[in-house]
């Protein structure tokens, strides 16, 4: 097969299915994955509907057995991935005074080794041109968030995962970067146990200089730009897609 293997971490829903369908649409082999079978499905159903190329795998990104699987399995089959968007995250509301190592320990577990767990062995076998792209948050790389100090600290560790491989791999014509989304219209961002709510978000809207919310569609067209070769010097660096938020003065 001739068209790019971009592996899609949480691309069921959000802004893992909107990468997913960009990929698609623009002719690459989008390799589906999330613990949502269904939801994955489904995605794969769109973009073969679309005329695109896709299959579905389940996938837990907190296993190391069943990330090494199915890479492996990628590797053997198609002789690397070419694309890396590491996108599965959870984001749970928990105030300090009821953070246990359990909770602490699960959201480094999707959010930042999730992310390692697909990269390392897809790296022997990517080629020179190969992109790895993972999400960050602004939560990460601008703000404190609380009662999400445990989320903040997983998206900051992004930033020095990017940083790291980037260095240690340029050479080898393989580019990571990280995209750091502002609020992005997502069932993530409108649960208020994960993050701002509904109310939130409509309270927090005219504050952001565009006035309005991101859709998951303008956080995969710049995952599909930084694993285009139109990057191609680009490397080791986290953009920021937030419609105006963290430079706005408020
Ligand atoms: N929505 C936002 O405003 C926003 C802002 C900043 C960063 N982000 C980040 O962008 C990424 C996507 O977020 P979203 O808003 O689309 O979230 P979402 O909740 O809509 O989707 C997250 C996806 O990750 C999957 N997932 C969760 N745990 C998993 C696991 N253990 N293994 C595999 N998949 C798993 C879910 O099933 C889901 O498909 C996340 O890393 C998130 O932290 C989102």
């Amino acid at each position: 097969m001739n068209k790019r293997i971009v592996l899609i971490t949480g691309a069921g829903i959000g802004i893992g299915r909107a990468a997913a369908l960009t990929f698609g649409a623009q002719g690459d082999h989008v390799i589906v994955t999330d613990v949502l079978d269904d939801k994955g499905a489904e995605v794969v159903t769109e973009i073969q509907a679309a005329g695109g190329s896709a299959e579905f795998h389940h996938l837990d990104v907190t296993s190391t057995e069943a990330a090494d699987a199915l890479v492996g399995d990628l590797n053997t089959r198609f002789g690397g991935v070419d694309v890396i968007v590491a996108n599965a995250g959870i984001a749970l509301r928990v105030p300090m005074s009821e953070m246990t190592d359990e909770t602490w320990h699960k959201t480094m577990d999707v959010d930042l080794y999730g992310m390692l767990r697909v990269i390392r062995p897809a790296l022997p076998a990517m080629k020179e041109g190969a992109s790895i792209i993972c999400l960050s948050s602004i939560m990460g790389t601008s703000y404190g968030w609380d009662e999400h100090v445990h989320y903040s600290t997983a998206k900051s560790g992004v930033i020095g995962l990017i940083r790291g491989l980037a260095v240690e791999f340029a050479d080898k014509g393989i580019r990571v970067n990280g995209v750091a989304p502002g609020y992005i219209r997502t069932a993530q961002l409108l649960n208020p146990g994960h993050s701002l709510g509904p109310d939130a978000a409509e309270i927090a809207s005219p504050y952001i200089p565009m006035k309005r919310l991101g859709e998951p569609a303008e956080i995969a067209n710049v995952i599909k730009f930084l694993a285009s070769d139109d990057a191609s010097y680009l490397t080791g660096q986290v953009i920021t897609v937030d419609g105006g938020l963290t430079p706005g003065r408020y």
